[in-house]
């Protein structure tokens, strides 16, 4: 049998490397996408030492860099790397002030949505070939239902959110941008969906499946890294105890590893194979839930769709699903 591959992007760190060490113990092989050379090289020896897994790899990339995104799809299209899954789960959590991308949107927006937008967008060709799944990462930040201790979502306008991450520059609150963007995730699965749709169906399936999940609270990842010092003591060295402790009564907070172990079902499961435009919130155990209302609004998605292709300069020609 050949052997499966996988993108995670931020592969290096918390729920992503933990996803990636449980896929590479499947046999997988990993490609691991971020920025940060060292911690991928460090991930890489340690996936391979603890899996006897040597198809590891690490590739640059910066999410929040449009010509860094095109630069590591052309790589990957040089070595003609074949694709059986795309995990979209690299994030920041800007907490101190604006920042904006080299291409001059609000960082947090950048990286979470944009950059996932653009990077699904020129993969998308290389996933139809292998009918491949594509997972995205959000967070139940982006529902207001939930008691996280989090801003609720909110923002005016879909070019005030990507300047600001909210709807004033003047007021910039990286929490709601954080929040604004795990929603942006939600409005672009449920788009992703029905664009591969419009591409055809095979026996009524889509020829890749799209899937939302949310590790729920999951302390100790590096998430926290811009956060004040006392707060990320407490993010990295006690509440991981409390998450290990609470877990198995509250499925809302997650220990890294069973929170990353989740996140490879998604992309092994045979039963979910053909299971596409569901969302896998912690708070059901990972099962399949609803999101919230505002993630199922069709105008809004359709509208951030169109203003990604304009604010990334997505050409037709880069996209199977641009017509
Ligand atoms: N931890 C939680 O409580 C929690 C809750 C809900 C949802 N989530 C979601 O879970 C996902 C993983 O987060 P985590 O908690 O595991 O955090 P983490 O440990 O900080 O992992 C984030 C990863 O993203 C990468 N990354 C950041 N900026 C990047 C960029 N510009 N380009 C490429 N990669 C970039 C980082 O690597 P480099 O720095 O090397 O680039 C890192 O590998 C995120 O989508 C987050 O929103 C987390």
């Amino acid at each position: 049998m050949t052997q499966q591959s996988v993108l995670i992007t931020g592969g290096n760190s918390g729920i992503g490397y933990e996803c990636a060490l449980e896929l590479a113990r499947q046999g997988w092989q990993v490609i691991i996408a971020s920025r940060n050379k060292e911690a991928s090289a460090t991930a890489v020896k340690k996936i391979a030492q603890e899996t006897s897994n040597n198809s590891i790899v690490a590739m640059e990339l910066d999410l929040g860099s449009f010509s860094s995104i095109r630069r590591f799809v052309k790589e990957i299209e040089e070595k003609n790397l074949p694709l059986d899954a795309l995990v979209c789960n690299a994030a920041v959590q800007m907490n101190k002030t604006l920042v904006l991308s080299p291409d001059g949107y609000e960082l947090t927006f950048a990286v979470n949505h944009l950059g996932h937008f653009l990077l699904t967008n020129l993969l998308i060709k290389r996933l139809l070939a292998n009918s491949s799944r594509i997972v995205i990462v959000a967070s139940g930040v982006h529902d207001p239902k939930m008691n996280t201790a989090m801003p609720k979502p909110f923002f005016s306008d879909i070019e005030a959110l990507a300047k600001t991450g909210g709807s004033d520059k003047n007021k910039y609150n990286g929490q709601l941008a954080y929040v604004n963007s795990k929603l942006c995730n939600l409005l672009f699965m449920y788009e992703l969906v029905r664009q591969i749709e419009k591409t055809g169906l095979v026996n009524n399936s889509p020829l890749v499946t799209v899937n939302g999940y949310d590790p729920g609270l999951v302390p100790g990842s590096g998430l926290a890294r811009d956060y004040p010092p006392a707060l990320r003591f407490i993010w990295e060295w006690i509440l991981p105890g409390v998450a290990y402790v609470l877990s198995p009564m509250f499925p809302t907070i997650n220990p890294v590893w069973k929170s990353g172990k989740a996140l490879a079902r998604l992309v092994t499961d045979p039963k979910l194979k053909q299971i596409s435009g569901k969302y896998f919130p912690s708070h059901s155990k990972w099962q399949e839930a609803p999101s919230s209302e505002a993630s199922y609004d069709v105008e809004l998605a359709r509208e951030l769709w169109q203003k990604s292709i304009d604010m990334t300069k997505l050409k037709t020609k880069e996209s199977s699903l641009l017509h």
